[in-house]
């Protein structure tokens, strides 16, 4: 059996499993190869594997969807070469590219044709015989969640979908999120995937669990000796969640000022608990707040990670205006620029699209949250959670705060506090951790200062670190469902989030607090935090 130091390559996480989890030859199909996530994300990341040499060689993609022109096949191409000139982490590379290519294919056609999944189905079987591939498929459901019912059923019955159990010649579906915009409609969609795949052949994704610093975080607390016996609420006064995002809904263009892009229809009335709350911070929250898990098996990390969700405190919807802050971003500056407001966007996006702007527009862009979990270990430490669009930059972080030392020795001046010690696990956009002490400073005195003590992965490791969506396409060709979302924890996310969104919507606003674009967030949420007694970090 592999082990971390013999291999450094290895992944931890796949340590101890009972198969060797390598990428197994398939057919990867995109639906709604199109769109804006398989331009950006999913085709260079599939670009970026290949030139790691990480891809079997019996490998092809087949794009499916509408809106190709011309030749099919050279439309994929082309919009593949051009979102990895845009967005690949490794430029480029002629020979790469000619390789890649030829293994690009696109079937056009609609969600709702049946016709479509039958020139599907023949294409696949004709790239099987190219590629050598024995009718394994990973299907990638990059879908809006109302289209996931249809396609799943129209595989079903084009008799695309294989038993669960037939090892050689797999069916795998990947679900893209939003799972869901409540508790209800995120059991129709599982429900609706169910019509025709097992939960051992479901991958939900939430991007944020292959960020490497994510993973990192279980290497951290069980690969060391020193972190896991302070890992609780003896040592730790309190944690911070923060995603921050310097982009806002829409972009547009630097010399017209005309809309450009947009993500408004699928953003306006879902707002940023839905987006990043129910999801990204509360997985990271697990991943930071679990049990050791007894072995490294995906359904054992799995039952670890649920078993926080299930621990989360209950928000009564008589307590979410003081355990929760939300808010929208006015007009402001962003790395030097001006930037519309969030109100803004959402007219220019209606006015574009012809059809009446909502009103009024209370959708957050911005959530600040504490949160506990009633568990042994964790009991009475607060974690805060802080997210929002438009902040002065992209920057997210966990950061472990500990308890203070006694006021005796070093902190007897209530009104010079020593700085706590703070452990931050860095997750964008520099990869890394830290850990702030307090140190002497030179001198014949003895005067106090915090330190900081720094790991960044670039520096450490070179080379550029992977996106998500690398590492999270090839654990689902390996089979390995470590890194996905079950469906327990899907609902269980949901349950936690829904007396807020239930107490929001029976509220009725005309409007919710603001912030400057380009500022932390309103003053609401720092309310929120001081009220503890507490600050939020400076990013
Ligand atoms: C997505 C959200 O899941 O994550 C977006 O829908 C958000 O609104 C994005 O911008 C953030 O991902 P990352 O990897 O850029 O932090």
């Amino acid at each position: 059996m592999a082990n971390a130091t013999a291999d450094p390559t290895a992944n931890p996480l796949t340590l101890g499993t009972p198969r060797a989890l390598l990428p197994q030859p398939c057919v990867l199909v995109i639906f709604g190869a199109a769109g804006d996530l398989a331009w950006r994300k999913l085709l260079p990341a599939v670009y970026n594997v290949n030139v790691d040499g990480l891809l079997p060689s019996n490998f092809a993609i087949v794009g499916f969807g509408i809106g190709s022109q011309g030749d099919p096949d050279a439309w994929l191409r082309d919009r593949a070469r051009d979102g990895i000139e845009h967005f690949s982490r490794q430029k480029l590379d002629e020979g790469h590219w000619a390789d890649f290519a030829r293994a690009l294919f696109y079937v056009e056609g609609s969600f709702d044709d049946a016709s479509a999944y039958d020139r599907l189905k023949a294409k696949l079987e004709e790239v099987d015989g190219q590629f050598g591939i024995p009718g394994s498929r990973i299907f990638y459901l990059s879908i809006p969640p109302q289209m996931i019912e249809l396609s799943v059923d129209r595989l079903k019955a084009a008799g695309m979908v294989r038993p669960a159990d037939e090892a050689t010649a797999y069916t795998r579906v990947i679900v893209e999120k939003p799972i869901g915009r409540d508790l209800d409609s995120a059991r129709n969609i599982i429900a609706a995937g169910a019509h025709a795949f097992d939960e051992a052949q479901t991958y939900r994704i939430d991007h944020y669990l292959g960020k490497e610093t994510v993973q990192n975080l279980l290497v951290l607390r069980f690969a060391n000796s020193i972190f896991e016996p302070l890992w609780n609420q003896k040592y730790i006064d309190h944690v911070q969640i923060t995603v921050a995002e310097e982009e806002g809904l829409s972009q547009y263009d630097g010399k017209t000022g005309e809309l450009k892009a947009s993500r408004i229809g699928y953003f306006e009335g879902i707002g940023n608990l839905r987006d990043m709350v129910q999801n990204h911070l509360l997985q990271v929250l697990c991943m930071t707040a679990m049990e050791p898990p007894w072995s490294l098996r995906p359904d054992v990390v799995r039952d670890a990670k649920s078993a926080v969700l299930r621990c989360l405190r209950p928000i009564a919807e008589g307590d979410v205006d003081t355990a929760v802050v939300r808010a929208q971003y006015t007009r402001g500056e962003v790395a030097g620029h001006e930037v519309p407001s969030y109100k803004q966007e959402v007219a220019d996006y209606f006015k574009k699209a012809r059809k009446p702007a909502p009103d009024p527009i209370t959708t957050e862009t911005f959530v600040a949250m504490r949160v506990f979990i009633d568990n042994w270990r964790w009991a009475g430490v607060p974690f805060y959670l802080r997210t929002g669009k438009r902040m002065p930059k992209r920057s997210s972080e966990v950061a472990i705060q500990f308890k203070d030392v006694p006021n005796i020795l070093f902190n007897q001046h209530p009104d010079v506090p020593l700085e706590p010690t703070v452990l931050s696990l860095q997750i964008q956009p520099e990869e890394g951790l830290s850990l702030r002490i307090s140190s002497k400073l030179p001198g014949p005195k003895v005067r106090i200062y915090p330190v900081k003590m720094d790991f960044n992965y670039g520096t450490s490791f070179g080379g550029s670190t992977p996106e998500a969506y690398e590492r999270l396409i090839l654990d689902v060709m390996a089979g390995d469902h470590t890194l996905f979302m079950r469906r327990d924890a899907v609902e269980v996310a949901w349950e936690f989030v829904m007396p807020v969104l239930d107490h929001w919507e029976s509220q009725g606003l005309e409007a919710i607090p603001e912030y400057r674009a380009g500022t932390w967030g309103p003053a609401e949420a720092d309310a929120l935090i001081e009220a503890d007694g507490r600050q939020w970090r400076a990013l």
